[in-house]
């Protein structure tokens, strides 16, 4: 079937209409990424902003620079937007990265501290009375990456910044760790993990030889127990996340073991953790995990980015965005993810004309799938596997609207491999047997006509 049919299927399914009235709603923000040093110039000749790393920038503009980080203008509009558009979410998830990318000695502490405070300033002015679950992303420490597994004093002044939002035994592990646990909303029955996974990340030179940072994984599993035992539902939020980046073969962000302690934890508390909330990337994916059996257990979401800056990172060719912000829908009994709602800048437009924030999709709608749950988005991922509308529509979300052109075959192998396996061992796996199912049908037409040739030929 392809994606039209499809269509006129759910359009006769959504007539049946379900009742709203569990369904509630929150935000996710990540990856905002301000540079202070944004300024535009005499006919923007010089240099607009220290994160562009001298790339020209000339088209830049008041909303920003596909090569440079957020100005600004660009931050307030964002946290502007999610108040026109949802000014009275239930809570909040911001999963940080606040900084420039810029060199350490551009930043230091201070400049870190105060870049987190404002964008803390921000949105509690906009969003005064809402609960926010707030994880410090790589680039939210000086150096950056190298969070430590001990006290710091950056930990301690942002779990000042953050008081308002933390219940008193947050404040304490966040101290320690920059992680902690809460019920949502102090609600029984319902918890939310705010994990440190810069602990993991392979720049972190501080965690390298460690086994457990900081006991994160500990605590998480201790953490976790009780939550089964007391029947609660748990979302999970963190900045970097496991697996692969699905712009970059063989990309990895976690180091291995700690890649496979994060998927065990997952595996062991399955039946409670009800979503997985990450950024880092910028772009707009998932991520599957599944049992030993091979059914789809849970799904992390990994949301846009507000920063649409283009990255460096060497053999990602025109990996910038367009800055995006995230709803999520949920069914306030039981967690389940509903539907995802993702809205959109259109950065050129916005420096020629106006701010125009759009809806850029809504999941059910696009991918015909009753919900997000694990089963939903196994769903959505094997449309996107197999047929090529899905594909290409799954592929101009990814860059928020900003790379439209086509998903090629090796384009196909490094999304699906990305979402459908986070252990290294299955990714790399994947990537082999995908290579290999997708050079037949390639190859088929060659075959056909030497065939053709030979038999010409007699
Ligand atoms: C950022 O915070 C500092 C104080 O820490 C303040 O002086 C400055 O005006 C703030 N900048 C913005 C844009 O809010
Ligand atoms: C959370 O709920 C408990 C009672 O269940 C109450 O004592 C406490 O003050 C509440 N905390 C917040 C931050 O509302
Ligand atoms: C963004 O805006 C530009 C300028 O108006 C336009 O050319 C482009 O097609 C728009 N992109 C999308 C995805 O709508
Ligand atoms: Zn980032
Ligand atoms: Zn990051």
């Amino acid at each position: 079937m392809d994606c039209i049919l499809k269509v006129l299927v759910l359009a006769v399914l959504s007539i049946s209409g379900q009742g709203k009235l569990l369904t509630g709603s929150f935000w996710h923000i990540t990856d905002l990424h301000w540079d202070p040093t944004y300024k535009l110039t005499d006919g923007n000749l010089g240099s607009v902003c220290d994160s562009s790393g001298n790339r020209p920038t000339p088209q830049a503009g008041k909303f920003g620079d596909y090569l440079c980080d957020s100005p600004w203008d660009l931050i307030s509009s964002s946290v502007h937007a999610m108040k026109n558009i949802l000014p009275d979410p239930d809570f909040i998830i911001w999963t940080g990265d606040d900084t420039p990318h810029v060199p350490n000695e551009e930043l230091g502490e201070e400049a870190v501290l105060r870049i987190i405070g404002n964008l803390t300033n921000l949105i509690k002015t906009l969003f005064p009375k809402t609960k926010v679950y707030s994880a410090l992303g790589n680039h939210d420490y000086h150096p950056k990456s190298q969070l430590p597994p001990t006290q710091s004093n950056i930990y301690e002044q942002v779990q000042k910044l953050w008081e308002d939002w933390l219940d008193p035994a947050s404040r304490d592990t966040f101290r320690k760790g920059a992680y902690y646990t809460e019920k949502l909303l102090n609600q029984t029955g319902f918890r939310v993990l705010v994990l440190n996974t810069n602990l993991y990340y392979d720049q972190n030179k501080i965690t390298e030889n460690m086994k457990d940072p900081a006991d994160q994984f500990k605590w998480a599993d201790q953490v976790l127990t009780e939550a089964v035992k007391n029947k609660e539902k748990v979302y999970i939020v963190g900045h970097v996340p496991p697996g692969f980046f699905e712009k970059k073969r063989h990309k990895p962000w976690f180091r291995p073991e700690f890649n496979q302690q994060y998927i065990e934890l997952i595996q062991k508390h399955h039946d409670i953790i009800i979503g997985q909330f990450f950024g880092h990337h910028h772009t707009d994916s998932f991520r599957m995990f599944y049992s030993s059996a091979g059914s789809p257990i849970s799904a992390m979401f990994l949301s846009p980015g507000v920063t649409p800056w283009k990255t460096t990172l060497p053999g990602v060719v025109d990996g910038a965005n367009n800055p995006g912000i995230r709803v999520f829908e949920y069914n306030t009994k039981t967690l389940l993810v509903e539907d995802i709602v993702t809205y959109y800048l259109n950065l050129t437009h916005a420096n020629m004309a106006r701010a125009r924030w759009e809806k850029e999709y809504r999941l059910t709608e696009t991918f015909k799938v009753p919900d997000a749950s694990p089963i939903s988005m196994h769903q959505v991922l094997e449309q996107i596997a197999h047929e090529n509308c899905y594909l290409q529509k799954y592929y101009g979300f990814n860059s928020v609207n900003y790379d439209l052109s086509v998903c090629n075959a090796d384009c196909r192998i490094d999304h699906v491999c990305a979402m459908r396996e986070v252990s290294f061992e299955a990714y790399e796996h994947c990537v082999e047997k995908e290579g290999a199912s997708s050079a037949i049908p390639a190859l088929l037409p060659i075959m056909f006509t030497l065939a053709i040739s030979l038999w010409a030929s007699y």
